[in-house]
């Protein structure tokens, strides 16, 4: 896949292993470069989205003219990025993120604002919407002359087999940008995550290293045994239960998917069956990291683990949750194909 010869050329800030990227190269944008301060993205990103380079750096240390430099300044007309959402989480925020966490949004801002590329997209969590960050990115953007559509979005309304809110946000310094408008298509899990190899908690599949699954206690074994997909807690033998679980507001941790419904948000805790409704719907295991991926909508050849050095499965949960589902990349895209000059 690649968008070599598209006039939009992009840097994604923030690139992780490049589900951004990924779904603009697929709606013709040509983005040549991905900036991530984790060098363990670098193998997916690259092995996956041939001719963008990656960058391991600290954005706080670039300029937008050592972008400049790389590809002259007038080919560099799309800067996109996704900055780390944990200090915006609701979460997050409970457990005292400093402001400190956000200043990554306002370094987003600064290239912007050194760069003036004619287009500019960003995706983060519903809570950044609240935060002065974004305050000060909106205006400084209109300031500057930019049209700016900004909302959040429920993914499964364009397609996403998951309940996944997020504020995107698009802006154009050209012609009017629009968000994209939800799909007819809805996504079910069944429809994402059939035909792999079936595998028992804590192993990985011989064909794929990505389709592998952390162990299960035995006392979450029989916990997820006595797990009707859609159920609860409440469907186990008494004994089983822990009494902190009657208490709590929320019955989905422990619980298992519906193959005919959308799953839950793929956070970057999915590979822990405790942490959500992750067990999957058929297997006694929580899903894979290859099925997570899918749910993600990653195309099912997306490679995420290098051969030669492996990746620990946390690790892997982590890009994978943090990613921006291909398929809203994709419609972002070709928002910003609509509101280029050029396009
Ligand atoms: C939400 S993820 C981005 C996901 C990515 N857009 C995708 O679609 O796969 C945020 C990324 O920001 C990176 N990051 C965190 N702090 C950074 C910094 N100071 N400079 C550059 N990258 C940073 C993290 O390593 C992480 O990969």
């Amino acid at each position: 896949m690649g968008a070599r010869s598209s006039a939009i050329r992009a840097i994604d800030v923030f690139c992780g292993i490049g589900g951004l990227t990924h779904g603009l190269r697929s709606a013709g944008l040509d983005v040549v470069l991905g900036l991530d301060s984790d060098a363990s993205c670098r193998y997916a990103y690259e092995t996956n989205n041939a001719g963008a380079a990656f960058l391991e750096a600290d954005v706080r240390d670039v300029r937008f003219a050592d972008f400049e430099s790389l590809y002259g300044k007038s080919r560099i007309n799309a800067l996109v990025g996704c900055a780390p959402c944990q200090p915006f989480s609701s979460h997050t925020r409970r457990n005292g993120a400093s402001d400190d966490d956000c200043g990554l949004v306002d370094e987003f801002a600064r290239l912007v604002g050194e760069g003036t590329p004619d287009l500019v997209s960003m995706e983060n969590v519903p809570g950044l919407a609240k935060h002065q960050s974004f305050s000060n990115l909106l205006n400084f953007l209109i300031d500057l002359g930019y049209h700016v559509d900004h909302g959040v979005l429920d993914f499964h309304e364009f397609g996403i087999p998951q309940h996944r809110r997020r504020l995107v946000m698009v802006a154009s310094r050209r012609k009017a940008a629009a968000l994209p408008k939800p799909t007819a298509d809805s996504g079910r899990v069944a429809d994402f995550i059939v035909g792999l190899d079936p595998i028992e908690a804590g192993q990985s599949s011989p064909v794929d290293p990505a389709h592998a699954c952390l162990p299960l206690s035995a006392l979450n074994l029989e916990r997820i045994r006595q797990s009707r997909p859609g159920g609860t807690w409440k469907d186990w033998d008494p004994a089983l239960v822990n009494p902190c679980q009657k208490r709590s507001r929320y019955p989905a941790p422990y619980g298992r998917m519906r193959w005919d419904a959308p799953a839950p948000t793929i956070t970057t805790q999915f590979c822990y069956y405790s942490t959500g409704r992750f067990g999957h719907p058929a297997q006694d295991r929580a899903i894979s990291v290859r099925e997570a991926a899918l749910l993600q909508t990653f195309p099912r050849d997306y490679q995420l683990v290098d051969p030669d050095a492996g990746m620990p499965i946390a690790k892997l949960a982590r890009h994978v949750g943090n990613a921006v589902p291909v398929k809203i990349a994709k419609l972002i895209g070709s928002s910003l194909m609509r509101a280029s000059a050029h396009a």
